[in-house]
């Protein structure tokens, strides 16, 4: 089969061993609720100067292989008015992706569910985000797990949009990140979240094959298969792996090249330790890795907290975030690698 190999090689790029993606796509709205407890305000030169700390991050690219932005952030320079930020990222080897969904609203006729918009206008879109420097993007729909949800409805709606933006996303040129997210809010069970993540991947597959979408050149972003937050018996970390890992199997062919986890709200150790399971156990034909936003960024964003004399403790602690996680993905995270964390000693020498 011929498929373009420019979009083979961002994929294997962003796949590299040892390396996963930074997702710093949060909305407006998003990065506000980030900001608002550490009472930062959310000015468009606040956020640049904090996406900015981030990416410059010295050593970032040993275990960070592409970053995922949002609109605002691809149009913005650094400080001093140079390089725009793709072009900052793309300098130290971190390949610049772009969220294109324009978030979720209501689905009409079901209480508690949600769809993804953002298909009008985006064939041209992406052909702009390419100009900008973008070489992959990403769509996100959501999943709620509830009583009776969620509806076979809710998952088919979700389905296909997922898979226009995918086939569209390669039309322009760029490898497309497809992420149905299902929520871990709620008292579900590890085995209810493993039949919900399930029947969506199956769903989701059957849309990207119908829409003709090279299964070759996308990326999943999936949550773990996890107990749900208010779950009275929450699984142990080689549980949720291996309920992960044979959900997984079941439900995503063998010609997707890569899955990478999202965090979805898990501490970021946390994050850190299930990944390290997950990747320890093995045995499947993708390439697994890590696409965190909250599990790379929470230590950081608390370390800068809006201040200019902070970003290089904010650094050091995205640093150590991410180094965990890339050791996470060669199965070789441990308690030891967790006390190597730059800002800890500082604060305790
Ligand atoms: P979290 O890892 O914070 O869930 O964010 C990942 C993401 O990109 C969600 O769309």
């Amino acid at each position: 089969m011929n498929f373009p190999t420019a979009l083979e090689s961002t994929a294997q790029a962003l796949l590299v061993f040892g390396k996963g993606i930074l997702a710093a796509d949060e909305s407006i709205p998003t990065i506000g609720k980030r900001f608002a407890p550490l009472a930062i305000p959310s000015t468009d030169e606040n956020r640049r100067a904090y996406r900015e700390a981030l990416f410059t991050t010295p050593g970032l690219s040993d275990f960070i292989s592409g970053a995922i932005l949002f609109d605002e952030t691809l149009r913005q320079r650094t400080g001093d008015g140079g390089a725009t930020l793709p072009e900052l990222l793309a300098g130290q080897g971190i390949i610049p992706g772009i969220k294109v969904d324009q978030g979720t609203i209501p689905l009409a006729n079901f209480p508690g569910e949600k769809i993804t918009q953002g298909l009008d206008g985006l064939r041209d879109r992406l052909a702009e985000y390419r100009k900008l420097g973008a070489r992959f993007t990403k769509w996100r729909a959501v999943i709620a797990i509830g009583d009776r949800l969620p509806t076979a409805a809710c998952i088919a709606a979700n389905a296909w949009p997922l898979a226009q933006f995918a086939a569209l996303s390669q039309e322009a040129g760029l490898v497309p990140i497809v992420e149905p997210e299902v929520l871990m809010d709620g008292p579900h069970t590890l085995a209810r979240c493993e039949e919900v993540v399930g029947l969506t991947l199956q769903a989701m597959f059957a849309g990207l094959l119908a829409h003709r979408v090279t299964l070759e050149v996308i990326l999943l972003k999936t949550g773990m298969v996890l107990s749900g937050n208010d779950c009275a018996r929450q699984a142990e970390a080689d549980d949720t792996a291996v309920a992960t890992l044979r959900c997984l199997r079941r439900a995503v062919p063998a010609a997707v090249p890569g899955i990478v986890f999202l965090s979805g709200g898990q501490t970021d150790v946390a994050a850190t330790e299930r990944l390290n399971a997950i990747c320890r156990a093995g045995g499947v034909p993708w390439k697994l890795s890590f696409s965190y936003g909250r599990a790379l960024q929470d230590a950081a964003l608390k370390t800068w907290k809006g201040s200019p004399a902070n970003v290089a403790a904010a650094q050091a602690a995205l640093h150590h975030r991410a180094r965990c996680n890339g050791l996470a993905v060669q199965g070789k995270y441990s308690e030891q690698a967790e006390r190597e964390s730059p800002v800890r000693e500082k604060h305790h020498p």
